[in-house]
C-alpha cells in the first residue's frame, strides 16, 4: 500500500497499489511532556522541538489512543449500532490521529538533527503499517455496513459521504469476503509489492552508459563535457542518468547521437523489468479478480472521478483528435525549424533571443522576495484574504516563517502555513505542500485550524546577490502555493475529506488552474523586477516566454495521450504483450 500524505509536484511516489491509504489521527491526545508548555485549546499546537525520545513516546502513545479507539467502535453490540458510536466516534478518531500525525512524520524532511529525522522516518514506518493495520479492521467494517443498511436518516451529505466512502474502502480491501480470499489478496499484494520494488532497484542501479567521440557530441558545452568520465580509448562515457540524458537530448547537434541516446533510455533494464511488469500485469489483474472488479483500471478508477476505463478511453479519444491537428501542425514548424538551423549552422551570431537564451535572460528578473510579494498580492486579492507573518513563532529552522490567514472581510483565520524555501543540509530537495494540521470540525461542532507547509528548494541568496528564480520556478511556487491555499480553505466536516484529501485525479486541478497566472502579462509584471535597476521586463520577453507555453503543447500532451493509452490497454487485460 501507497501512503500519500504530502503533495509532490511531478514526481512519482512509488508503491503498489495507487489508491492513497490516508493516515488517520488523533487529537485530546497528550503531546508529550516538553510540548505541554502550550495549552491544548491553541489553534496551532504544533511542536517542532520534539527530541527523538518525545518522537518514540508519542507515536506509540497516539497508536495506543487510536486502536482504544477502534477497540471501542469494534466491540459496539451489531443491534446498538448508531451513528454517534461509529461514524461520528471513527470520524473523530480519524481527526485525532490527523491533528497529531505530522509532528511525528514531517520532521524527517526538514529537520536540521539528524537524529531526530532519523526517529521521524523511523516513526513514519511504524505508523505506515499502523494505517495498515487499523484499516484492515474487520469488526470496525461491519459495524459500518450494519449502519449503512439501517440507512440512518438526518446524515448531511458529508456524512453519507464518509459512510459510503469508508464501506467502499473496506470493499476494496477485501473486508466482505472470506478469509482464505482475504488472505489470497494479501499474498498476491505482497508479491506486486517485491515486484515492483525490484523493478525500481533495476531502473535505479542501472549502470548502462554510452561513448561518443568529441565530434559526435558536437553542441554540448564544454564545461559538460570535462565532467564526463573517458573511456580507455579517450573517447566520452555518458551515462543514462537524467544529468547526462537531458542535456545530450537538447543541444547535441549529431541527430544519431541522440538517437543512440533515446533508444537507450527507453531500453533500460530491458529484459529483466519486462518480465517482471508481465508479471505484475497478471498479478493485478488477479488481485482485481478477486475483489470483483472486471480489471485492475476498473478497481483503480472506481474512486477516482473518472470512474472507469471506457470512460478514460473515450476521454482519450477525444483529447487525441483535438491535439492532431494541433500536433500537425507543430511537427511542420519543427521541420521547418530544423531545415533552416541547418542552413544558418556556422554563423557566429545570430542576433535574437533563441529558446534556449530564454531560461538565462528571464532568470535576472524573478527575485524571490520580489515574487513573494507578487504571489502573495496575487492570492490575497483572488481568495478575499490577508496574510500576516506570525511574529516570533515557534519554527523548526530560523529560515522558516510562519503566516497566519484570516478572511479580509469578516477577519476570521482561517488558516496557517509556513513557508521553508531554501535547501539545507538534510532537507527534503524538492517543492512539495505538506498538510500538517486538517481543516474539519472537532467533535464540538467547532472548525480547526488548519495549517500547511511550502517547502522548496530555491537558491539562496548570496552576498550582493538575491535569490533568482527561474521562471519555471516560479511556476513551482504558485502550483505549491495552491496546493496550500487548497488546504488552508476547505471547510468540511470530516479530516477524511480535508484540503487535497480529495479523489486523486482532482487533486491537481486548483494548483493547474492557479498556475495560469504566471503566464499572463499583468501578474508577471508584479512578480518582477530586474534584481539590479529594478525595471520591468521587457515586453518582447514577455512575448517570448509566453508564447513559448504553448510551443509543442499539440505534440507533448499527444505523447500523454499514448502513456494513457498504454497503461489501460496493460491494465484492462489480463495478460498483456508489453512489447
Ligand atoms: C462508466 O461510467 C459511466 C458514467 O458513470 C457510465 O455511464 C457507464 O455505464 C460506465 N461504463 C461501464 C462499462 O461501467
Ligand atoms: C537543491 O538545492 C541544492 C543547492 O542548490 C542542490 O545541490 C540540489 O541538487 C537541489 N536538489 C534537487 C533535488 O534539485
Ligand atoms: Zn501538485
Amino acid at each position: 500500500f501507497l501512503i500519500f500524505n504530502f503533495i509532490l509536484h511531478g514526481i512519482k511516489i512509488k508503491g503498489p497499489v495507487s489508491e492513497p491509504l490516508l493516515r488517520m489521527t488523533i487529537q485530546n491526545g497528550r503531546p508529550p511532556s516538553r510540548a505541554c508548555s502550550r495549552a491544548g485549546g491553541e489553534p496551532n499546537a504544533l511542536r517542532w522541538d520534539l527530541a527523538p525520545d518525545d518522537i518514540r513516546a508519542s507515536t506509540e502513545g497516539l497508536m495506543t489512543r487510536v486502536k482504544a479507539a477502534y477497540d471501542d467502535i469494534g466491540s459496539v453490540q451489531m443491534e446498538s449500532v448508531s451513528v454517534e458510536n461509529t461514524l461520528r466516534a471513527l470520524a473523530h478518531a480519524k481527526l485525532d490521529y490527523a491533528s497529531s500525525l505530522h509532528v511525528l512524520d514531517f520532521p524527517q524532511f526538514v529537520c536540521p538533527s539528524k537524529e531526530v529525522r532519523a526517529a521521524s522516518t523511523e516513526a513514519d514506518k511504524k505508523l505506515s503499517e499502523f494505517d495498515v493495520e487499523i484499516s484492515m479492521r474487520e469488526d470496525v467494517f461491519k459495524r459500518l455496513t450494519a449502519l449503512q443498511k439501517k440507512l440512518p436518516e438526518n446524515l448531511s451529505p458529508e456524512e453519507k459521504r464518509f459512510l459510503d466512502r469508508l464501506v467502499t474502502l473496506g470493499k476494496r480491501r477485501g473486508l466482505h469476503l472470506s478469509k482464505e480470499i482475504q488472505e489470497e489478496i494479501k499474498r498476491t499484494y505482497k508479491l506486486i509489492s517485491e515486484l515492483s520494488i525490484e523493478f525500481n532497484k533495476n531502473l535505479n542501479e542501472d549502470n548502462t552508459f554510452l561513448v561518443f567521440s568529441e565530434h559526435e557530441l558536437g553542441g554540448l558545452a564544454d564545461s559538460f563535457l570535462s565532467g564526463l568520465d573517458k573511456a580507455a580509448d579517450g573517447r566520452y562515457k555518458v551515462t543514462l542518468e537524467y544529468p547526462h540524458y537531458h542535456p545530450l537530448m537538447k543541444r547535441c547537434h549529431n541527430p544519431e547521437s541522440r538517437r543512440k541516446m533515446e533508444t537507450a533510455f527507453h531500453s533500460r533494464c530491458k529484459e529483466v523489468n519486462t518480465a517482471i511488469l508481465e508479471e505484475l500485469i497478471q498479478l493485478k489483474a488477479k488481485a482485481a479478480d478477486l475483489l470483483g472488479y472486471s480489471c485492475h483500471a476498473n478497481f483503480v478508477l472506481e474512486i477516482n472521478m473518472a470512474e472507469n476505463a471506457s470512460k478514460v478511453s473515450d476521454f482519450l479519444d477525444t483529447f487525441y483528435e483535438t491535439l492532431k491537428p494541433v500536433g500537425i501542425k507543430e511537427r511542420k514548424y519543427i521541420l521547418a525549424l530544423k531545415k533552416r538551423e541547418c542552413s544558418m549552422m556556422g554563423l557566429p551570431f545570430d542576433g535574437r533571443i533563441n529558446a534556449w537564451d530564454l531560461p538565462y535572460y528571464m532568470n535576472q528578473y524573478f527575485p524571490l522576495d520580489v515574487v513573494t510579494e507578487g504571489l502573495f498580492g496575487i492570492y490575497q486579492e483572488l481568495l478575499g484574504l490577508t496574510y500576516t507573518e506570525v511574529e516570533r513563532a515557534h519554527v523548526w529552522h530560523e529560515h522558516v516563517a510562519l503566516y497566519s490567514a484570516r478572511d479580509t472581510e469578516t477577519g476570521e483565520e482561517i488558516g496557517q502555513f509556513y513557508l521553508d524555501l531554501h535547501p539545507r543540509e538534510g532537507k527534503f530537495g524538492h517543492a512539495a505542500c505538506f498538510g500538517l494540521q486538517p481543516g474539519c470540525k472537532g467533535p464540538d461542532g467547532e472548525r480547526r485550524l488548519p495549517v500547511a507547509a511550502m517547502v522548496a528548494n530555491f537558491t539562496k541568496p548570496r552576498k550582493g546577490c538575491p535569490s533568482l528564480l527561474q521562471h519555471h520556478e516560479v511556476e513551482t511556487y504558485f502550483h505549491e502555493f495552491g496546493h496550500v491555499m487548497h488546504e488552508l480553505c476547505s471547510k468540511v466536516w470530516a479530516a477524511k475529506f480535508s484540503g487535497t484529501l480529495v479523489e486523486t485525479d482532482f487533486v491537481e486541478v486548483p494548483s493547474q488552474m492557479l498556475e495560469n497566472w504566471v503566464w499572463e502579462k499583468e501578474p508577471l509584471r508584479r512578480m518582477s523586477r530586474h534584481y539590479k535597476d529594478g525595471s520591468p521586463i521587457p515586453d518582447h520577453l514577455l512575448d517570448k516566454l509566453i508564447a513559448s507555453r504553448v510551443a509543442n503543447t499539440g505534440l507533448m500532451n499527444l505523447r500523454q495521450v499514448v502513456l494513457g493509452k498504454v497503461d489501460q490497454s496493460l491494465h484492462t487485460s489480463r495478460r498483456a504483450d508489453t512489447a
